[in-house]
């Protein structure tokens, strides 16, 4: 009886939610590094601050001892204290911690802006740079001590997140992630699977432009003996299905919230209010936050006075594919897109 209570009572001190943090102003740095999935970060920089750390290691942080880090208290164990001349805070103290928040994918969802559109929110400390912790395995052996450096220095009110879009098709992430800490809050964002596919062509087709490399056109990747090529990677990833029931194999439903990536475009902030609400955030994202540039196309981010675009490498114009082509994968997404809203319980208005 008495090691019942104390159980009960063990699990009502760390409830597994996010801890509520009183808000206060934060500087939010609007990186325009548009690299995505590429390049392996190694500067996470929020400038100098990161250099002039003078940090003391947290214990306990190998994922190579199975229970180092379970208990929901691990959280305040990572924190790596920081002493920055430069920090008006209130107590003054910055630190680094594991992510509170994951943005695990999609590739070409949208990830960048969602990310950006987040670090609005005085309470977010987002990592600039993808850390691809959890998806390499060179850099998984690094440790959880490498993967705290790797986060940006934030006050002990904030949330930090990173984003990682391979994370969602990595078979390793989603066991690896729950161990790193159980209660994190995941956010996937998604968008029209054929689109997606398209913006993932076009994003390896400049990369070779860039090497001086030849890309090869389009229909050749997609096609193979007159039917969809299913082994092109790119189509692989636009299958949202068997990658989510992976993750929900893993983690219960309700510690994702997806975004619609189509909408975000659209209209960034309606879609950000239920972020915001899903991460039980003060609402501080309005609506002046956002502005429609005619010349992109799309919205830019409007924060203190300052103006900022996504990097050109987002939103470029999509190749031309024959209609029968596109026909083709429209119709081939149809029952992966239909087991992808059965798994999640909900809809989107895909082709
Ligand atoms: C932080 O460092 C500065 C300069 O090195 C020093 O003046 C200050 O007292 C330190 N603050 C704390 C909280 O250790
Ligand atoms: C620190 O914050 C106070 C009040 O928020 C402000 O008046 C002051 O200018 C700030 N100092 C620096 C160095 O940013
Ligand atoms: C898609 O990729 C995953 C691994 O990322 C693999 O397990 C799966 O077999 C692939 N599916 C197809 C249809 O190639
Ligand atoms: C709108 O986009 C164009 C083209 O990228 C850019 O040159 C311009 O500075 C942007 N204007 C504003 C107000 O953001």
């Amino acid at each position: 009886m008495a090691a019942m209570f104390f159980t009960l009572l063990l699990f009502l001190s760390f409830p597994p939610s996010l801890p509520s943090r009183p808000f206060a102003e934060a500087p939010v740095t609007l990186d325009m590094d548009g690299n995505v999935g590429s390049s392996v970060a190694v500067d996470q920089s929020r400038g100098d601050e990161v250099r002039s750390s003078n940090s003391v290691r947290p214990k306990e942080l190998n994922p190579n001892e199975p229970e180092a880090d379970r208990s929901s208290t691990a959280q305040n164990n990572h924190r790596v204290k920081q002493n920055s001349s430069k920090s008006n805070q209130s107590d003054g103290t910055l630190t680094r911690h594991l992510p509170d928040i994951i943005i695990i994918g999609v590739r070409k969802g949208g990830t960048r802006a969602l990310l950006e559109m987040l670090s609005l929110h005085s309470a977010v400390a987002a990592a600039q740079s993808e850390v691809h912790f959890f998806d390499s395995d060179a850099h998984y052996q690094n440790g959880l001590k490498w993967y705290v450096s790797q986060m940006p220095l934030s006050r002990t009110d904030q949330l930090t997140v990173e984003k990682t879009p391979a994370y969602f098709t990595c078979l390793d992430a989603p066991a690896r992630i729950l161990r790193m800490n159980p209660s994190v809050r995941l956010l996937l964002i998604v968008r029209d699977p054929v689109d997606r596919v398209l913006s993932d062509y076009t994003q390896v087709f400049h990369n070779q432009l860039q090497k001086h490399k030849t890309p090869q056109p389009i229909e050749d990747l997609l096609i193979r003996d007159g039917d969809l090529n299913l082994n092109y990677k790119a189509v692989n990833r636009s299958m949202y299905h068997p990658h989510m029931e992976r993750w929900l194999q893993v983690f219960p439903r309700d510690r994702f919230h997806i975004v619609d990536g189509d909408a975000l475009i659209r209209d960034p902030f309606s879609e950000m209010k239920k972020v915001e609400r899903f991460l039980r955030l003060e609402p501080q994202i309005t609506e002046e936050n956002f502005y429609f540039n005619q010349t992109k196309g799309f919205y830019c981010l409007k924060e203190k006075g300052h103006e900022h675009c996504l990097h050109e490498s987002k939103g470029r114009t999509h190749p031309n594919v024959a209609p029968e082509v596109l026909q083709k994968l429209c119709k081939y997404f149809q029952e992966p897109n239909r087991k992808f809203f059965e798994l999640v319980g909900r809809t989107f208005d895909w082709k």
